[in-house]
């Protein structure tokens, strides 16, 4: 009793702990990046020798003060182009250190893209094998949003929009080697709204008014009414605060940069009444600070008894233009839901998942949807849910299933997703008949689009998300037979993920379940690997889980796949149904597969590689040794997710054949 207790207590303050931590790092890491996908080099391509060199010789003119540098290297088709941008207001030590981060980190996030741009809070970093310089480009924006409102809006919008204008009209006059304004403005109840506009100098005046005039005119989409946010493009952007963000000194000797505390109107017949407003505004507004701070630390001890309440107001939240961006507007009532359903009839059933039932849906506007109703109270408080399931609903790729809202009522917590057409990838590869269906050009896209969902949950989304549940049934197929992976995330809404760690609720199916999670509770992305390598066999062989039928004799799909690799037979493995197609490229999904059940963590690929493997098949890929053999005796392998296991690991363990 007791040690529940305890261990409740030491969840709760860990929970806390890291959310505290997650909103810390949104706050100050206020970096986006845009890897382009259309173009991908290879690795030790001229284009990549380009791009190193053109990146590490970027800052390397030292005598630059205005925070622009340009960098072009090679010719036609290999060029780099390169181009790099502080904020008007940085010193070009601390420019061109911004600009080294940035090179670094976006390096690591667009590792073979042709081109991308990131943006960090001082500088941001271009590059493509296109001509960037004299190039107006606002073809991909991005935004970030302080989610708070601003009191009064009205007013608050309409002294917003003068600053912005009078920015925009400095900003694009600014002159060839710094096009940047700063100032501020007084808003309502003794606010000062403080802005900054940039554009990349080495365009024209007229190109950087577009831009910026294109990037107010996202405001209203993106950013209504809200207290603060930045609009981002490739050639120009914006940002607007209630709090000071910016430094006066522009660094450049320009003409002078005028200190632009708020309003001046400088005559001296009005100076008094200034005064005394002034005088009485700041006694107001200290009044108000100190009741604020009363009222909040008050809540702050209610709250700590009873519900933890993140702190919201330094959360930042990115997103796409057209994105939503509160949990308000994902909010669904229980009823609207009820109906669409139908009742939860039995008819709207589409099965169980591993967190409780799954309905087809319909909304009153047409949309087919697709609702989990979650089978068990997750434990976690309204606001908590509400926070994770936000964070999952940002979560946006091709390859996942796009979690489009949500409902919470009293226990009943629902989740809402996008209907996809043609069901899981079980119903096909398990199915003698339906298996036709899918040729290997089909499959091969399956298993990229798989792989490629699986690197957005591993890398490239901020969250670090770990599947912990991958599977064939959790692989769902829209009406083009792209894959989408489901149920991702779902650690997150029951208990607090981490990005690897020991745990003692193990979650996930066995025999796509990697060994060392299965024994010692251990999970990270490479456990995902491990999931993933027996998907890629399953869908090559057409066998289920770990049970290959080989004649009369039934082995797990693990060992005889290895056994195969082994002896040079692999072509046995493959579905009779692939007759004909590329052997070489099956083969070589099979040498891939083997890789990701590797018994040793550090054998197993990252998802970024397995991506590469697939993607260039010239790439040489390491030998597999003999990979991890899991194999339960018992009968049900599909085994229900979130059992706890803790009291039986050295009974699990035991089931681990080792040879
Ligand atoms: C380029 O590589 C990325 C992954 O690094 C991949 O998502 C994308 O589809 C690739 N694009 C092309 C055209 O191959
Ligand atoms: C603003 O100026 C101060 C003092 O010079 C400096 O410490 C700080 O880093 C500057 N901030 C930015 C964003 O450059
Ligand atoms: C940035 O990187 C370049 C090349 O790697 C190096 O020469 C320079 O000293 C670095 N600058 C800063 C401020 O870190
Ligand atoms: C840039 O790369 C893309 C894709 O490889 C290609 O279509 C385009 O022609 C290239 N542009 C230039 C200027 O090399
Ligand atoms: C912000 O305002 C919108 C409507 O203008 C409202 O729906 C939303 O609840 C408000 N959000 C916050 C955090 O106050
Ligand atoms: C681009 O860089 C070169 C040398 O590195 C410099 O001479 C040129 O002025 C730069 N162009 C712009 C628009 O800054
Ligand atoms: C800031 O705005 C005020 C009022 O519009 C204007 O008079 C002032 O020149 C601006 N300051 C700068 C540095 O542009
Ligand atoms: C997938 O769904 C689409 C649309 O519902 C349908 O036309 C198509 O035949 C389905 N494909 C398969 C292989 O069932
Ligand atoms: C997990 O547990 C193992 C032993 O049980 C220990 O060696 C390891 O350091 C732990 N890892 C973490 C992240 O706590
Ligand atoms: C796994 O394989 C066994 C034996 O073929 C089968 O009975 C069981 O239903 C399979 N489970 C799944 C989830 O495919």
């Amino acid at each position: 009793m007791s040690m529940w207790k305890v261990t409740c207590r030491k969840l709760t303050l860990t929970f806390i702990v890291t959310i505290i931590i997650n909103l810390f790092t949104l706050s100050i890491c206020q970096d986006l990046t845009r890897c382009n996908n259309n173009a991908n080099f290879s690795i030790n391509s001229p284009y990549q020798r380009n791009l190193n060199d053109a990146l590490s010789s970027l800052t390397a003119d030292t005598s630059i003060r205005y925070g622009f540098y340009n960098q072009s290297l090679g010719q036609n088709p290999d060029q780099v182009n390169v181009i790099g941008l502080c904020r008007g207001d940085v010193e070009p030590d601390d420019c061109r250190s911004c600009l080294n981060n940035s090179i670094t980190t976006i390096r690591e996030r667009c590792p073979n893209q042709k081109s991308a741009t990131i943006w960090f809070e001082y500088c941001m970093l271009r590059y493509s094998n296109v001509t960037l310089l004299r190039n107006l480009d606002t073809t991909v924006g991005e935004f970030l949003i302080n989610p708070n409102n601003a009191s009064n809006m009205e007013q608050f919008n309409q002294r917003l929009d003068q600053l912005l204008d009078q920015l925009r009209d400095d900003a694009s006059t600014g002159g060839s080697l710094r096009k940047y304004a700063s100032n501020s403005t007084n808003g309502p109840t003794f606010i000062t709204i403080y802005g900054i506009m940039q554009c990349t100098p080495d365009l024209s005046e007229n190109q950087c008014y577009n831009c910026l005039d294109a990037a107010i005119r996202q405001i209203p989409n993106c950013c209504q009414g809200k207290r603060g946010a930045r609009v981002l493009f490739p050639s120009c952007n914006l940002r607007y605060e209630d709090n000071k963000f910016f430094n006066d000194t522009v660094v450049i000797a320009s003409p002078a940069p005028t200190p632009p505390s708020s309003s001046s109107s400088g005559n001296s017949s009005n100076t008094t009444i200034i005064v005394v407003i002034a005088v009485v505004a700041s006694v107001v507004s200290l009044v108000i600070l100190v009741v604020v701070l009363v009222c909040v630390f008050k809540r702050r001890k209610g709250n700590q008894k009873q519900q933890r309440s993140p702190p919201e107001n330094l959360v930042y939240e990115e997103g796409d233009m057209d994105e939503i961006s509160t949990a308000d507007s994902l909010q669904y009532s229980f009823g609207i839901i009820r109906m669409a359903t139908n009742d939860f009839s039995e008819n709207n059933k589409l099965g169980q998942g591993g967190f409780g039932l799954v309905y087809k849906g319909k909304l009153q506007n047409g949309q087919d949807i697709a609702v989990k109703r979650l089978s068990r109270d997750s434990g976690q408080g309204e606001q908590e849910f509400k926070n994770e399931v936000l964070l999952l609903a940002r979560l946006q790729h091709r390859n996942l299933v796009r979690l489009l809202g949500f409902s919470l009522e009293g226990s009943e917590r629902l989740l809402m997703y996008e209907f996809v057409e043609n069901s899981s990838l079980d119903q096909f590869i398990f199915d003698p008949r339906k298996r036709g269906n899918l040729d290997w050009d089909r499959r091969y896209k399956i298993i990229g689009g798989i792989a490629r969902g699986l690197l957005y949950l591993h890398e490239d989304s901020r969250l670090k998300i770990i599947h912990r549940d991958l599977k064939a049934s959790n692989v769902l197929l829209d009406a083009q037979m792209n894959p989408k992976i489901a149920d991702f995330g779902m650690a997150r809404l029951f208990q607090q993920e981490e990005t690897q760690g020991n745990t003692s609720r193990i979650v996930g199916t066995y025999g796509y379940m990697a060994p060392e999670y299965a024994m010692h509770g251990q999970f990270s992305v490479k456990s995902d690997v491990f999931s993933f390598g027996v998907l890629i066999l399953e869908i090559i062989t057409g066998q289920k889980n770990h049970t290959f039928q080989n004649g009369g004799v039934i082995e797990d799909l693990l060992s005889h796949a290895w056994r195969s690799w082994r002896d040079g037979t692999v072509a046995s493995l493959i579905d009779p149904t692939l007759c004909g197609s590329s052997i070489r490229d099956t083969i070589r999904c099979v040498h891939i597969g083997l890789l990701c059940v590797q018994e040793d963590v550090n054998d197993r690929p990252t998802m970024a590689s397995v991506v590469l493997m697939l993607s260039s098949v010239s790439l040489t890929l390491p030998i597999p040794s003999e990979p991890a053999f899991f194999v339960r005796s018992t009968t049900n392998p599909e085994k229900p997710l979130f059992e706890e296991y803790t009291s039986s690991t050295s009974d699990l363990s035991s089931q681990v054949k080792s040879r």
